[in-house]
């Protein structure tokens, strides 16, 4: 059986690391995507018992399941499309919504006229990565046009999002800050009133202190996944996928392992079936490249990852029953990930839905 071990004492630890950083800025813990794979409500109801005010996710749907649970404070859902059958309720239930374009500010206006609330709206201006948020040249008709819906309407913020973050002294953070300030100086003089400014993801957060401003939306580095190669910042990794050795066989010289015989024994060779495939979030090219942990010692993975199984060239002594951990404090997300030329991002969120969440380290 392949588990996810997430260990909310990383988490607490990851938040006190980042609170260290940014001071004064709020953090937001983005818990989208199931917090990453790390499973929602569970780091959402640890968030909020460290204090955290905003949660944040992309899809209505999301702040809608927080809100099923029982969650009631503040959450930011910024990436939907029109039409989406959810803007009414989060409407009804006071989630931000982030507002890019004229059309979503229409759809929150029609979910305050059929709920009878105030929608709660964040402006979202594009300043440089180019996919949602309203571009420069129609920014200033959408502060107007928010103006104008007048008491529909509570603007509780205007925010944009950072392209290079994660690359050292990338200029393109500068550019951005700067357009970031020139949109917020052209929303003033038309005569809005912004409560709220962020920018900030989690490598802005932890190298950029000029991108902090009231707060900072914070996702990988909460999990412990550092998002600048060659710096841990002190983070601890939250999630181990930790699984078993299944059995034991040996080939002999000559024989192929797996589909498509990517790879064959050049000597007599013991290997273990190990539980966990594509199926699981093991990436297929994991193949031939990623190594896994196993009594002490790394062991790479050889032949193709099926979808439920793969198989390891031990390079030392393994019983069946023996643990096996893919990632977690070693080898980590990212050095997994590296292997499958990926990000750990991807690692840790692709992972499947049949692999129970098991948490430890509760306060
Ligand atoms: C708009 C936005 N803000 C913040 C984040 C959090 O980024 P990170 O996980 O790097 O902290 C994301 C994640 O992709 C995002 O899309």
């Amino acid at each position: 059986m392949t588990t996810a071990t997430v260990d909310l004492g990383a988490i607490a630890h990851n938040l006190d690391v980042v609170r260290g950083v940014v001071s004064d800025a709020e953090v937001m813990g983005v818990v989208k995507a199931d917090a990453y794979g790390h499973g929602a409500i569970r780091i959402a109801s640890a968030l909020r018992g460290q204090g955290v005010k905003w949660l944040g996710v992309a899809l209505p749907r999301e702040a809608l399941d927080l809100r099923e649970a029982g969650d009631t404070g503040r959450i930011l859902a910024w990436l939907w499309a029109p039409g989406d059958e959810d803007i009414e309720r989060c409407v009804a239930t006071e989630v931000d919504l982030g507002v890019s374009n004229s059309r979503m500010l229409q759809e929150v206006c029609a979910g305050a006229i059929a709920t009878g609330k105030k929608a709660r709206v964040q402006l979202k201006v594009d300043t440089g990565v180019s996919r949602n948020g309203c571009s420069l040249s129609q920014w200033p008709a959408l502060i107007v046009e928010t103006l104008e819906a007048g008491p529909l309407v509570e603007v509780t913020g205007v925010w944009s999002h950072l392209a290079n973050a994660d690359i050292p002294n990338d200029r393109s953070v500068h550019e951005q800050r700067l357009l970031f300030d020139q949109a917020c100086a052209t929303a003033e003089a038309i005569g809005l009133v912004i409560p709220l400014r962020h920018l900030a993801n989690s490598p802005a957060a932890l190298l950029c202190p000029e991108t902090h401003y009231d707060l900072v939306r914070v996702g990988i580095a909460l999990y412990g996944v550092s998002p600048v190669a060659g710096n841990d910042f002190g983070l601890r990794p939250a999630m181990a996928l930790v699984s078993t050795v299944a059995s034991v066989k040996t080939v002999d010289v000559g024989v192929a392992v797996s589909y498509g015989a990517t790879w064959t024994a050049t000597e007599e060779t013991s290997i273990a079936l190990v539980l966990g495939g594509y199926a699981d979030g093991i990436p297929r090219s994991a193949s031939n490249r990623a190594e896994v942990f196993i009594n002490g010692r790394l062991h790479p993975i050889v032949g193709r990852v099926a979808m439920d199984q793969f198989m390891v060239a031990l390079q030392g002594e393994a019983r069946a029953g023996d643990e096996v951990i893919i990632f977690g404090a070693a080898p980590t997300a990212n050095d997994f990930a590296r292997a499958c030329e990926t990000i750990g991002y991807e690692i840790v969120t692709r992972i499947g839905p049949r692999v129970p969440r098991v948490y430890v380290g509760a306060p």
